[in-house]
């Protein structure tokens, strides 16, 4: 990440200003393996926003889930694939699938996994919230969010995740690792992506901090994450070395600005 940017804005997690339209909503769903998983989960997204569309980018998955996708698209025109040549990680597959967004006409981006983790019937929650906001969380850690049939372990792992970049990066997010999110296509236009290069779960820090520190309006909104009944999690020993290792690193290089901003802010704030 670049250090050059300053807050144009503090960074808010609440607003008061008017509602604004926020376009055509494309859901961008990355799947690896989910041959199980993706046609019910692009079922329930078409059911429960028909007016959105769905964009599966797909790394090639040996178990056959671009086929099942491209089945899908040729049923239903609001379904599309992205085919990729082999398995980059979840950033690249967002990254890939923001770009087609963004060739296109919409105007506003959500994050999705595949394996029903995420609620699509609590999409119309975000997408409400998102009129009021650059970026929406679908967030776990705020009050009325939940966490179901998680093992001890993925959960101390996710709930200290979200502590160590709260310390870290000074980010007043509860939960800034999370996958289910609703951008505006402004918030994409401006976050330098072609600056990332997060490939893992990470991504999803990288992304919120980009955000908070242009000044965006970053919103929570309470979801309740249901683990995967099928198929299996992408999760990695790699996947959590890097998150450490480049949060750290973010953090370091924003020691000096942050510094500033504490000295700067007025007594008894
Ligand atoms: N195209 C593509 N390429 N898709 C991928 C890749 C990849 O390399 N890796 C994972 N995915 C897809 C999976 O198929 C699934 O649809 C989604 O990304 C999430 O992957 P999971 O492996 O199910 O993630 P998880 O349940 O362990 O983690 C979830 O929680 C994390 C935070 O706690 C996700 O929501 C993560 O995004 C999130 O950071
Ligand atoms: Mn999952």
């Amino acid at each position: 990440m670049s250090g050059a940017y300053e807050p144009t804005a503090a960074p808010t997690t609440s607003t008061t200003s008017a509602p604004e339209p926020i376009g055509r909503v494309l859901v961008v769903v990355p799947t690896y393996n989910e041959a199980v998983n993706v046609a019910r989960t692009v079922g329930r997204v078409r059911a429960a926003v028909p007016d959105a569309d769905v964009l599966v980018v797909d790394d090639n998955s040996p178990d056959g889930t671009g086929k099942i996708a491209d089945g899908m698209a040729a049923e239903d025109s609001c379904v599309h694939v992205l085919h990729r040549a082999g398995k980059e990680g979840l950033g690249a597959a967002y990254l890939a699938g923001f770009s087609w967004a963004l060739e296109r006409d919409y105007g506003s981006v959500v994050e999705l996994d595949a394996d029903g983790s995420h609620q699509p019937e609590q999409l119309p929650l975000l997408l409400e919230r998102l009129e009021t906001a650059d970026l929406v969380l679908g967030s776990r850690y705020v009050r009325g969010g939940k966490v179901v049939n998680w093992p001890r372990s993925r959960e101390v792992l996710s709930r200290g995740g979200n502590i160590y970049t709260r310390l870290v990066l000074g980010m007043p997010l509860q939960d800034a690792t999370g996958g289910y999110r609703a951008f505006r296509r402004r918030t994409l236009e401006a976050l330098d992506l072609p600056t990332v290069d997060s490939q893992g779960y990470c991504f999803q820090v990288d992304l919120a901090w980009r955000a908070v520190r242009r000044g965006f309006r970053v919103a929570e909104v309470p979801i309740t994450f249901v683990e995967r009944e099928h198929g299996e999690s992408k999760m990695s020993g790699p996947i959590v070395r890097e998150a450490l290792l480049r949060v750290t690193l973010w953090g370091a290089k924003d020691l000096p600005s942050r510094a500033r901003r504490l000295l700067q802010r007025p007594a008894g704030r």
